[in-house]
């Protein structure tokens, strides 16, 4: 096959990927709730289970990371959703939306994103102005992302954060992340030593082997702990094994910063 015919294949593959996840709304907000069926909440607790044995037990909070590919994988969802499953378990947790560009941690708690994180960063509002208590659950507090910064990477690897997570350690039992997805946006990665494990989803159907593999490959090259992979929306009926019928690759050929970043755009619909 020439170059120039497995370019253009890929090119087909990324459009197809793009559409699949323009599809994808990001409106929704799930929370487990107590009409919830027992599969997921059974995945959730399993989720939980392994990521509490995959991290030796230190002194102070266990802080840990979520991120996938690219966007719609459903990050925020598994994250909030995780943090919820600890705090039913009677820990104290925390989650932190850091995803200072299209932060949606607010939203499922009926609460505005401002100030949040960044805010508190900037050193523009103090820890206790930005951390709420859910009203889910009362062992479950949260931090918004906070006011669009043109500098997230930067914020996320300051001492301020560093500083921030050696606070939120000693006096929480978890300290779960929300970040952006890791091949469009470098921000997870500047958390990436600054966490105990990183969990990396992706979505079923959706989102293509290659890509999961360099997602791993950035993790692993920015010294993550990858605790593993979490399968979101895995439609059993269709495939009949975790990996049946779900070989699928794309390549994305550029991706760019700023505003003409698809990040932003893919999420330009879904504004409020
Ligand atoms: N397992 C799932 N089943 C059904 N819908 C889901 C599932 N996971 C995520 N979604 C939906 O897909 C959209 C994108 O999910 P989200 O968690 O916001 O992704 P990300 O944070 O990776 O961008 C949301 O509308 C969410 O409700
Ligand atoms: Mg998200």
């Amino acid at each position: 096959m020439s170059l120039f015919s497995k370019n253009s294949l890929r090119e087909k593959r990324a459009q197809k990927a793009s559409q699949k996840r323009k599809q994808i709304s990001t409106r929704a907000e799930y929370l487990l709730n107590e009409n919830t069926s027992f599969d997921i909440t059974e995945a959730f607790r399993n989720l939980k289970a392994s990521i509490s044995v995959s991290v030796p037990k230190k002194e102070g909070g266990l802080v840990i990371m979520t991120t996938s590919a690219f966007p719609k994988d459903g990050k925020t969802t598994v994250t909030v959703n995780l943090a919820l499953m600890f705090a039913q378990s009677d820990a104290k947790v925390i989650l932190v939306d850091a995803d200072i560009r299209k932060g949606r941690v607010a939203k499922y708690f009926k609460e505005k994103s401002i100030p949040g994180l960044s805010d508190c960063l900037s050193g523009q509002n103090s820890l206790e102005e930005v951390v709420h208590v859910s009203n889910v659950n009362k062992n479950l507090s949260f931090i918004t992302c906070g006011t669009h910064s043109p500098k997230p990477y930067e914020l996320l690897e300051s001492e301020e954060m560093r500083n921030l997570l050696q606070t939120l350690r000693a006096q929480y039992d978890y300290i779960i992340i929300d970040t952006p997805p890791v091949l469009l946006l470098s921000d997870a990665l500047a958390l990436s030593t600054a966490v105990d494990g990183a969990v990396l989803v992706c979505r079923h159907q959706v989102s293509y082997i290659s890509d999961i593999q360099r997602a791993l490959e950035t993790l692993k090259f920015s010294k993550a702990n990858i605790l593993g992979v979490v399968i979101n929306d895995y439609k059993a009926l269709q495939t009949g094994n975790y990996y049946g019928g779900y070989k699928k690759y794309h390549y994305y050929s550029s991706y760019s910063y700023g505003s003409t970043n698809p990040y932003d755009k893919e999420n330009a619909d879904d504004e409020d």
